[in-house]
């Protein structure tokens, strides 16, 4: 009982902080290895294994810890550029892949997320666009 009790309290302090994981917080953004490189080429292979993790294999997102956008039939996927500086940058919950992705990379993610999932942009991105971008 007494043990009880004292597990009880200590999953009680972690409450917060998993609430906390959407404000703009370095202590509780999450993080990748620093120095890590994608090797997926494709749209679909880095949005498989980049972004579904949080967004959904069917982009839909999630809400729990943290909340995750749907990306399906997004209205703010129209501007390129949007979805270009969120990747690169970063935003909240949203982890900054600039570091860990070509240039080419980010424009074949950003690219296959705008025609997919019930979005049709067919302005696709350049990877000039993104390397601007970073700017
Ligand atoms: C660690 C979880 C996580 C991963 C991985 C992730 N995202 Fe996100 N994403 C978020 C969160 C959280 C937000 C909301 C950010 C905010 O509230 O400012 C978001 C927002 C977005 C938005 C804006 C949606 C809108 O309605 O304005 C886009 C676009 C997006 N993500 C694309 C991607 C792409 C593309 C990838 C993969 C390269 C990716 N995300 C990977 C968590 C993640």
């Amino acid at each position: 009982m007494r043990i009880a009790q004292k597990a009880g309290a200590a999953l009680l302090t972690f409450l917060p902080a998993a609430a906390g994981f959407t404000q703009d917080n370095a202590a509780t953004r999450p993080t990748f290895s620093s120095g890590y490189r994608f090797v997926e080429m494709t749209g679909e292979e880095l949005f498989a294994n980049v972004c579904q993790g949080c967004h959904m294999p069917d982009a839909a997102g999630a809400a729990g810890a943290g909340a995750y956008p749907s990306l399906i039939a997004n209205r703010n996927l129209a501007t390129s550029s949007y979805a270009v500086h969120l990747v690169v940058n970063g935003r909240r919950g949203m982890p900054a892949f600039g570091d860990m992705m070509t240039d080419g990379q980010v424009a074949a993610v950003v690219n296959y997320l705008r025609t997919h999932f019930g979005n049709s942009y067919t302005d696709a991105v350049t990877a000039k666009e993104v390397r601007e971008a970073r700017r």
